[in-house]
């Protein structure tokens, strides 16, 4: 097959959710994303250690993680505005074990708390299953980051472990949470919605 139409199969250029679309990222999103990477709480809620992102790291990031053509990564815009708010990317691909890890990050503090998050994570836990044939997808998450744990319990994962007190944060330590969702529970899952009543509004 044409590397083309074969990217086109496993990263097609959009998914489409009812709030959000997802597409591939564009050289342009770049000063986008690096704005959100250089604020002090996506840092606090994101990432290791506590600094923000250097320009440097900000712009390898782009072009490896989400640019790259091997990269399975898209750009979250909002469905009614088509504004640029988030980024989404699976990384360590494995093959032999059907399994990837999953990570997001809505970047527009405004556009948190609207249902957004979890949609993303819906679409890419579909896409993982149904197109990719995956077995497993996995995450890692801070303890304190309850907004986010609520959002991937909503779209399906379960927490199946934790490093204890491997973040300090705030002055304390807190433990960092594994989760996972595996294709034959998510196939579950959408069977058990597919069989309960449609709700009417009102
Ligand atoms: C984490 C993130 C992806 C979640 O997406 P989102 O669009 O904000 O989340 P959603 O609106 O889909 O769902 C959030 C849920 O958490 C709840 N929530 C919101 N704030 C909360 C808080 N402080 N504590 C607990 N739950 C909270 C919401 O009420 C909602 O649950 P509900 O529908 O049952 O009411 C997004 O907020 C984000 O990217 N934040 C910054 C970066 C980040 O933390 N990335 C994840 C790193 S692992």
């Amino acid at each position: 097959m044409p590397p083309e139409l074969d990217r086109n199969r496993w990263h097609p250029p959009i998914l489409e959710g009812q709030l959000v679309v997802l597409r591939r990222h564009r050289q342009e999103n770049l000063a986008t994303v690096a704005r959100w990477y250089r604020d002090p709480e996506l840092a606090r809620l994101t990432r290791y250690q506590t600094r923000p992102m250097s320009r440097e790291e900000i712009e390898r990031f782009f072009q490896t993680r989400l640019m790259s053509p091997d990269a399975l990564a898209y750009a979250v815009h909002e469905r009614a505005t088509d504004r640029l708010v988030g980024i989404t990317t699976f990384s360590a691909l494995d093959a032999d074990n059907a399994s990837t890890l999953y990570h997001i990050t809505i970047g527009e503090p405004d556009a948190w708390g609207r249902g957004y998050g979890t949609e993303v994570t819906e679409l890419m836990i579909e896409h993982a299953f149904e197109r990719l044939a995956l077995h497993r997808v996995g995450l890692s998450v801070f303890e304190f980051n309850t907004r986010a744990i609520r959002a991937y319990e909503k779209a399906g994962f379960r927490i199946e472990g934790r490093l204890r007190e491997a973040i300090h944060r705030d002055g304390r330590y807190w433990d960092e949470i594994q989760m996972g969702v595996l294709e034959w529970e998510w196939q579950a899952r959408r069977e058990e919605r597919a069989r309960q009543p449609v709700q009417s509004a009102g």
